[in-house]
């Protein structure tokens, strides 16, 4: 078994670790308290090949793997969680679903666009009477019967919905056919009958602009299609399962960024004549804190090893995914205690880690729905 990572996977981790200190660090407590989209910042990771990691050269991506991608995100989220919610999302989501099951109009085009930072993709599945009961959603694509398709409905919790300029949208096609009567579809938000709702305030990663998003009498060709016609809950599950190895990666960034500043902290604050880090009970969060920061990292790592590798990876994401989120949470509440009043001030990014690492315990699936993906996989029972 070997730990190393390559020198390009080093290479593109010192990259991002270069651009999160210079540029995204300073200028994240901004962006949250504004909730404004750090358009800039993503333009900079664009023109690096931040997002389009795992996109092939030839469609202007940067042609590496999954593992480099984590340290990627981990890297940019330790900075600031909502710019790696982006980075996630238009990585793993968009840029995955193109590459794999696009057309080569589809990567000349849109990916292309995407991948070098030019345009911001999106990936449109839940609705707001549905999140994790992904099936039950009513946005309806139906056939006009001369080769396109009229879409009408509305998504909701859309990460980069208010200034996306492609969407991967999941609609009805056959809604007698349940999961296996949805379809993918390459959406450009350019085009009449697509628009924006009100932008979403949010806890945390409030930098990552979200929205509602609505079709109506939308037009699609048949050239939109994704994959092909009832295929799309799958393909939506399938790219859920890279989705949730990047926000893992993400929860990862927040705990170690968390983890360092209580260590940091630890051996600087001092009461009762010692630096509290002496104290045997803030002694035992540190340790605790390491063992969960572990776990989630190597766990994460993982599952981005099997999927480079082109091995089965579905219930070592949703593992990585709940480990890694779930000690997010834990490692950002004690990071809060152990700097007591200065982790509850907004004068120190210690409360902003604990605002942001809740939504890694919600979106691409709950932490209920990795226990049902990881239980499911394992028992082989529904
Ligand atoms: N890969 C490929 N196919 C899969 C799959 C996977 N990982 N998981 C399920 N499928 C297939 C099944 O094999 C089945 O196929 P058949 O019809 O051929 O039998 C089909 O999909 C339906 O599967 P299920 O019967 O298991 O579906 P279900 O309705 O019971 O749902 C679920 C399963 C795991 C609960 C699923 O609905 C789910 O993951 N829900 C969570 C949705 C989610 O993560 N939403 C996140 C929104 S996106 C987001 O947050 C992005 C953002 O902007 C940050």
């Amino acid at each position: 078994m070997d730990f190393s990572f390559t020198e390009e996977q080093l290479m593109l981790q010192e990259l991002a670790a270069r651009i999160a200190r210079e540029k995204i660090a300073p200028s994240a407590a901004g962006h949250d308290a504004a909730a404004s989209y750090p358009l800039e910042n993503i333009r900079l990771l664009g023109e690096n090949g931040l997002m389009g990691i795992e996109v092939p050269v030839q469609f202007g991506g940067a042609g590496m793997d999954p593992v480099a991608t984590v340290l990627a995100i981990s890297e940019i989220a330790a900075a600031d969680a909502a710019h790696a919610t982006i980075l996630s999302v238009n990585n793993s989501l968009f840029c995955t679903a193109l590459t794999l099951h696009g057309s080569d109009a589809h990567k000349q085009g849109a990916l292309r666009q995407v991948a070098e930072g030019r345009a911001i993709g999106a990936f449109a599945l839940t609705e707001a009477h549905c999140g994790s009961d992904a099936t039950a959603m009513r946005c309806r694509a139906e056939a006009t019967g001369t080769g396109q398709w009229r879409i009408n409905g509305a998504k909701s919790w859309i990460t980069s919905g208010p200034v996306a300029d492609w969407v991967i949208l999941f609609a009805v096609t056959d809604p007698q056919a349940g999961s296996r009567g949805i379809t993918a579809f390459l959406i450009d938000t350019t085009r009449a009958g697509f628009s924006r709702g009100k932008s979403e305030p949010k806890m945390g990663v409030r930098a990552s602009a979200t929205c509602e998003i609505r079709f109506d009498d939308y037009l699609a060709e048949a050239a939109d299609v994704i994959g092909a016609p009832g295929q799309g809950f799958k393909l939506a599950m399938s790219l859920l399962d890279g989705g949730r190895i990047g926000i893992a990666a993400q929860a990862v960034g927040i705990a170690r960024a968390a983890y360092q500043a209580s260590v940091a902290y630890a051996q600087q604050r001092q009461a009762f004549g010692q630096a509290i880090g002496s104290f045997q009970l803030i002694q035992a969060k540190i340790a605790d804190m390491k063992c969960k920061l572990d776990a989630a990292t190597w766990l994460t790592l993982r599952a981005a090893w099997l999927k480079g590798q082109g091995q089965p990876f579905s219930t070592e994401a949703a593992v990585a995914k709940l480990t890694a989120s779930e000690a997010a949470m834990w490692i950002a509440h004690q990071a809060v205690q152990i700097h007591g009043g200065m982790g509850y001030s907004q004068e120190l990014p210690v409360e902003r880690y604990f605002r942001d690492a809740k939504i890694t315990e919600i979106y691409e699936g709950t932490s209920e729905i990795q226990r049902i993906v990881i239980a499911r996989n394992e028992t082989g029972l529904r």
